[in-house]
């Protein structure tokens, strides 16, 4: 094979998505397994979404609608924002590389954090374009750090808020004390993946934001199906932007990169406030019970404003995630992030969090043996 291999991509790591269930089984010969690695909603999908999504599949000999148009309606009313002001994405990942394909040129600076969702630096690394990664301070972003970094090439700025994997809010006014100080050449972009997961007495309004009138840099936020509305498998995310900013991200995209299913899952999950308040009670209450049981167990929660949080186990977190993987319970370590004795899970059913619990204290003595 003698093709050329550029060196933006030579350089590029591939994501490590959490290891599926399928997977695990056939290497250890165990069955029964449990995932709480990606952080995906454990009650649903909404059995709304479910019925529509079945009518749908009547359908797929048609192309889907290209425009999202029932979707893209109900969701401007919804938020109260104009339908100009929506873009669909295959996962709200899909709008993060809109972002960078369409304002990113060879050479041109990103601003991200670390750890942070990684998707980020890798649009940017295909792009050709520049990664300046700023570590979190205190499990925090480091805006004044982000802010030092700003010059005439930085195009856009990713913050998640929550982050991922700290689970750590920013407050409003750090928020706002921050984007005052930004010229207003560069894009904000504010990943709220886990936004709907936040305590209601630290929520704030981020749509008032994109508001033009306060002149301002350019603030996008990334919103997703994919958590609280237990869409996941279907991929489909949004985002909010001023409508000049949707014109170009529309530029980008393919016509029809929301499919059907997509489009009536997510109309359907949209409805169903019952299912998404379920979700929101059952998630709290979840991460309230690992929260005591982790204690007892001699570790340390870190709190979060999301649907997973991360854990310091005291040992060694890889060695412990191994040690879970034979006993059929997936988690994420934190060692490549620079967290070596942390380890992140998100909430799960009733039965899967015993079973992790269980589970944590039988790897814990048993790293704690070796
Ligand atoms: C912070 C953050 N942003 C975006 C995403 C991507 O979500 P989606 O499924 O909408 O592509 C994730 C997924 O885990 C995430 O953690």
């Amino acid at each position: 094979m003698k093709i050329e291999i550029p060196e933006n991509i030579r350089a590029i790591t591939p994501y490590p998505p959490g290891k599926p269930i399928e997977e695990l089984e056939r290497e250890y010969g165990i069955s029964g397994s449990i995932k709480l690695a990606s952080n995906e909603n454990p009650f649903g999908p909404s059995p709304a979404a479910v019925e529509a999504m079945r009518e749908s599949l009547d359908n797929v000999h048609r192309y889907p609608d290209g425009s999202c148009h029932y979707l893209n309606q109900a969701l401007a009313e919804h938020l109260g924002v104009a339908a100009e002001q929506l873009v669909f994405g295959n996962g709200s990942n899909e709008i993060i590389e809109f972002l960078v394909k369409a304002f990113v040129k060879e050479g041109g600076e990103v601003i991200t954090s670390h750890p942070s969702f990684l998707m980020y630096q890798k649009f940017v690394q295909i792009r050709g374009g520049r990664n300046h990664v700023v570590e979190l301070r205190e499990m925090h972003h480091d805006l004044d750090e982000i802010a030092a970094l700003v010059s005439p090439a930085t195009r856009l700025i990713f913050i998640d808020n929550p982050n991922n994997p700290t689970g750590t809010l920013l407050t409003r006014d750090r928020l706002n004390g921050f984007l005052a100080k930004l010229p207003d050449h560069l894009i904000v972009v504010l990943d709220e993946a886990y936004i709907d997961f936040v305590d209601r007495d630290q929520r704030y309004d981020t749509l008032s934001l994109l508001d033009e009138r306060h002149g301002r840099c350019a603030v996008v936020l990334l919103r997703t199906f994919s958590k609280a509305y237990g869409l996941a498998g279907v991929r489909i995310g949004f985002g909010i932007m001023a409508a000049p900013v949707a014109a170009c991200l529309h530029k980008v995209r393919q016509p029809f990169n929301i499919n059907l299913i997509a489009q009536q899952g997510a109309l359907a999950a949209l409805s169903d406030h019952d299912f998404y308040e379920l979700t929101l009670r059952k998630t709290a209450a979840g991460k309230r019970y690992l929260t005591e049981g982790v204690r007892r167990l001699g570790c340390a929660p870190f709190p979060s404003q999301t649907n997973f949080f991360l854990i310091d186990v005291h040992t060694d977190a890889t060695a412990l995630y191994e040690v879970m993987l034979k006993k059929g319970v997936i988690i994420r370590s934190m060692k490549a992030y620079g967290f070596d004795t942390f380890i992140r899970v998100n909430v799960g059913t009733d039965v899967e969090n015993d079973r992790f619990l269980a589970a944590l204290g039988e790897a814990l003595r048993e790293c704690g043996d070796g």
